[in-house]
This record gives structure tokens, sequence and C-alpha cells, in this order.
């Protein structure tokens, strides 16, 4: 039996006032939520919350299930032709297919000690972004933890749910006793400053291969997830 998933919900303004406006928390509601989302994909015993805003668009950060996977795809897809155009080439991003990363994320989701978190607007129940996380695959202790993948599509940026996403990763890598996590971040990457705004330093280098090409990239590391999380309470 898997630990109750992380259920967040924020509520965010409408789509079209999003780059609007950079209101923040007004406050925050503890609720005693709890479900049981499915093998190997509860994010672990963190307390639901919930921030209120005005103007709200209701934003859910739960575990993901398997149903969410094509949704999960195609937001990777996307947020990739999006943010990655001019660094990656346009024949890899153009021969990205949703329904390959659905398979690769299927497999990923049932993976022991992997663990992935959906960001759903509650409008229409679509899940809009994403992250997932682990045990440290690629670099040696004293790396705990990893971030894998965190992307959000592009009309959901600049409110606060890539960090509610990252908070949430922190909270329930803490949980699990880790004391540090990770990023490996394209350099080229023009989100790079986003995990600098939220306390992380570029500790490694790297080459990573996409294709054909071989692309340079960042470690970005967290040392304290007590801070990242936020322990509790949101900082904003
Ligand atoms: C990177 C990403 C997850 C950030 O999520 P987000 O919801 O837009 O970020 P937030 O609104 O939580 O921003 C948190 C802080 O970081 C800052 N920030 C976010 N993106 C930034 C950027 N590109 N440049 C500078 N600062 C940025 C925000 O201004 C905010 O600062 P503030 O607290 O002072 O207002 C999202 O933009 C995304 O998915 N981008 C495309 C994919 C990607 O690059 N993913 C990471 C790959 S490893």
């Amino acid at each position: 039996m898997q630990k109750p998933l992380v259920k967040t919900v924020l509520a965010a303004p409408p789509r079209r006032q999003l780059h609007a406006s950079r209101a923040r928390t007004s406050a925050i509601v503890r609720t005693p939520q709890a479900a049981n989302r499915g093998p190997g994909l509860s994010a672990g015993g963190l307390r639901p919350y919930i921030i209120s805003m005005r103007n709200v668009r209701r934003i859910e950060i739960r575990s993901a299930v398997p149903d969410d996977v094509m949704m999960i795809a195609s937001v990777l897809v996307s947020t990739w032709r999006a943010t990655f155009r001019g660094i990656i080439s346009d024949a890899y991003l153009d021969a990205m297919k949703v329904e390959d990363q659905a398979i690769g994320h299927a497999r990923r989701m049932r993976i022991p000690g992997a663990f992935l978190v959906v960001a759903v607007d509650l409008s229409d129940e679509r899940v809009i972004g994403f992250a997932n996380y682990g045990r440290a695959r690629s670099m040696p202790p004293p790396f705990d933890k990893e971030l894998y993948e965190l992307y959000l599509l592009p009309e959901f940026h600049g409110v606060g749910i890539g960090s509610a996403l990252v908070r949430t990763v922190a909270g329930h890598c803490r949980e699990m006793q880790a004391s540090s996590l990770f990023a490996w971040v394209l350099a080229g990457n023009p989100n790079r400053a986003f995990y600098e705004r939220l306390g992380a330093r570029a500790v490694g280098q790297g080459r990573v291969s996409v294709g054909r090409e071989s692309l340079e990239q960042i470690a970005y590391r967290w040392d304290d997830l007590a801070k990242l999380s936020g322990a509790g309470s949101r900082s904003t």
C-alpha cells in the first residue's frame, strides 16, 4: 500500500490573465485530504494545502495516475517544441511523437522509487504540467535525489505553478530523508534563472545526447530541502 499522495490545489488567474497578474498567496488553508492513486506513483505523506487567490483558476497538484500518461506526453512534446527551438534541431523536435513519449512515461511510472506529480487545470481536468523525480541516476553520492523532468505548458508559465511543483517534489524528497535534490538543465535553456531564483547552485556540467547532437548541460543543486519545500508554508 502506498502512502497518501500529495494533493495541492493552487488557484491561478484565468489563462488570459496569467501573464498580467503576478499576484501571489492571499491565504493558506490546510485540508486533511488523502488518497491512494496506484502503484509506484504516490508522492508520499505531505499535507495537502490550498492556496487561494483572487481571479481564481484552480490548479491541482497531485500524484500522476496511469490515465494521465497521454496528457503528460503531450505537455512534454509541446513544451520541448516551445522551449528548445533553436537549441535542439528542428528535425528532432518535429519528429517527436506524443505516442512514443507516452510509452516511455508509462514505463517510467512503474519504476520503483521514481515518482511523478502533475499539475491539473480543474476547469477541464487537463494536465498542464508535470515533474518526475527519484534517486540520483546520473551522479554519485553525495548527490541524493534527482529532478528528472519539469515541464509546464507555456500559457501557464509565470504564476507559480513551476515553483509549486518543485516545492512538492522537495517536500517528498525530504520525507524520504533526502538531504539534497539536483537537476540537469540544458546550458541553452532560457529558464535556467528559474532554478537560480529557487536557490539552486550550479555544481557541475556535462554533456547529453539528444538525437545526433551533443549538448552542454549544467547540474543545479539544492542543499536545503526544508527551505525549498517551504517546510509546509509558502514563502512567496
Ligand atoms: C521553468 C518552468 C518550470 C518555470 O515554471 P513557472 O511556473 O513559469 O515559474 P514560477 O512562476 O513558479 O516562477 C518562480 C520564480 O522564478 C522566476 N522565473 C521563472 N522562469 C524564469 C525565467 N525564464 N527567467 C527568469 N526568472 C524566471 C519567476 O519570475 C519567479 O520569480 P519571483 O518569485 O521573483 O516572481 C516553466 O517555465 C517551464 O516549464 N518552462 C519550459 C520547460 C523548461 O524549461 N523546463 C525546465 C527544464 S529542465
